[in-house]
C-alpha cells in the first residue's frame, strides 16, 4: 500500500525500512508535519501515517478525504489528537498502537525521578566546569516514600512494580480497581483527594481526554503536600501548566519531571537550537532550576521502536487486505 509518513526522524526511518521488508507498502518519508498546509502532500495516498504531534484535527481530515486518504495510522498509543467524530463522518479508518513497551515510558518515568531527586542535571553540570562542591544537591531517600499513581494501566502498572522496588509506599488511583494488582505491589486505591494528600510523588499515566484535561489544576495543588513532586509522562494537558508554574514559585510543588507539554506540538521533535523560543510559558518553565523537561522522548527505546513499525505496518496491511482492523479507534 502506498503511504504517506509524516513527521518522519532519522530514529524511525531505519526502523520502518527494515520491518517493511516483510510487507513491501511504498513508503514516502516527509520530515513535515502533518497540518492543513501540508496534507496535500498526501494526494492519492490511500494510507497516511502520523504521530502525536501531527494535526489531525477536522480541516487536515478533509484535506486528506479529497485526496483520496482511506486510512489514518497512528505511530503511537494515545489519539487525543485525532478529531474522531470527523474522521468517523468522513469515513476514515484511524488505527493505533495500543502497545508498544510500557517499560520504555514507566522506565522514563523513574528515570526524571531520579534525576530530580538526587539532582543529575546540576551535577553533570557542575562536574564539567570543575565545581565539586556538594551544596544544594541534598536528595531523599525514596525508600518509605508515599508515591501516588494516576492511572493503573499497562504503564502505570509497570512503574508501580518498579517503585514497589525501590521500596516505596504505593497510592492508587484508575475508575478500574485491580485489587489483585494492587496487594501485588502493597498497594492501596485512594481517592484522588487522598492520594493528592498523602503523597511524596505524584506521577500521571492517564490518557488525555475531556474528563483528564487539566486534572492536575490549581484546586489540585492546593490540595497536596508542600514539596510534592509531579512526574508526567502522560500527556501535558493533564496538568494546568500555568497552575504549575504558580505552585512552583510559590514552593508548594518542590520539582517537576516533565516529558510532555501541553503546548508541545510544534516545539518538540524539531532542533529550535537556533531559534527564538516564543512560547513564554515553556520559557518560564525552562528556568527553573528544580523542573526537568525531556522532549517526548519517554517512548524511545530500541524495543518500543520496533514494536511500533511492525504493528504500524501490521495494521495498514490488514486494512489492505480487509481484514478486521484489531486496533481501530472509531468503528
Ligand atoms: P492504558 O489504556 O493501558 O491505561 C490508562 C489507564 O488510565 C486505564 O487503566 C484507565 O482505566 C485509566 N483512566 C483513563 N481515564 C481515567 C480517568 N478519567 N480517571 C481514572 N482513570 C482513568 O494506557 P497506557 O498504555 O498505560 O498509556 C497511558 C498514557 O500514556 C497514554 O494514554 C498516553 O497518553 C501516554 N503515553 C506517553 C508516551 C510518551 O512517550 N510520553 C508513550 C505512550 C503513552
Amino acid at each position: 500500500m502506498k503511504i504517506a509518513f509524516f513527521d518522519a526522524h532519522d530514529f524511525e526511518i531505519p526502523v520502518f525500512e527494515e520491518k517493511n521488508s516483510l510487507h513491501k507498502h511504498e513508503i514516502h518519508f516527509f520530515s513535515a508535519r502533518l497540518t492543513p498546509k501540508t496534507a496535500s502532500l498526501a494526494k492519492d495516498f490511500p494510507a497516511v501515517c502520523v504521530f502525536t504531534n501531527d494535526d489531525l484535527g477536522s480541516e487536515t481530515l478533509r484535506i486528506l478525504k479529497e485526496g483520496g486518504t482511506k486510512l489514518i495510522a497512528l505511530r503511537s498509543a494515545g489519539y487525543n489528537h485525532v478529531d474522531l467524530k470527523a474522521a468517523t463522518n468522513l469515513e476514515l479508518k484511524v488505527v493505533r498502537v495500543p502497545e508498544y513497551s510500557p517499560y520504555s515510558v514507566a522506565e522514563h518515568a523513574v528515570a526524571l525521578i531520579l534525576t530530580l531527586n538526587r539532582k543529575i542535571h546540576r551535577a553533570f553540570n557542575r562536574v564539567r566546569e570543575g565545581n565539586f562542591s556538594l551544596s544544594g544537591l541534598v536528595g531523599f531517600d525514596l525508600h518509605n516514600k508515599t508515591v501516588g499513581v494516576i492511572g493503573i494501566g499497562k504503564i502505570g502498572q509497570a512503574f508501580c512494580r518498579i517503585m514497589h522496588g525501590f521500596g516505596c509506599k504505593l497510592i492508587l488511583f484508575d475508575f478500574h480497581e485491580d485489587e489483585n494488582f494492587a496487594n501485588e505491589v502493597g498497594g492501596k486505591y485512594k481517592t484522588l483527594k487522598e492520594l493528592f494528600e498523602e503523597s511524596d510523588i505524584i506521577s500521571l499515566h492517564l490518557p488525555l481526554n475531556t474528563s483528564t484535561q487539566h486534572l492536575i489544576s490549581d484546586d489540585a495543588f492546593t490540595k497536596m503536600k508542600t514539596g510534592v513532586m509531579i512526574i508526567n509522562t502522560g500527556r501535558g494537558a493533564l496538568i494546568d501548566t500555568k497552575a504549575l508554574i504558580k505552585n512552583l514559585k510559590s514552593g508548594k510543588v518542590g520539582s517537576a519531571g516533565l516529558d510532555v507539554y501541553e503546548n508541545e506540538s510544534g516545539i518538540f521533535f524539531s532542533d529550535l537550537s537556533c531559534q527564538i523560543l516564543t512560547d513564554d510559558v515553556l520559557a518560564r518553565l525552562m528556568t527553573f532550576s528544580n523542573v526537568v523537561i525531556t522532549g517526548h522522548q519517554a517512548f524511545l527505546t530500541n524495543e518500543a521502536l520496533r514494536n511500533i513499525a511492525e504493528t504500524t505496518l501490521e495494521n495498514i496491511a490488514d486494512f489492505e487486505k480487509s481484514l478486521p482492523l484489531i486496533n481501530i479507534v472509531n468503528l
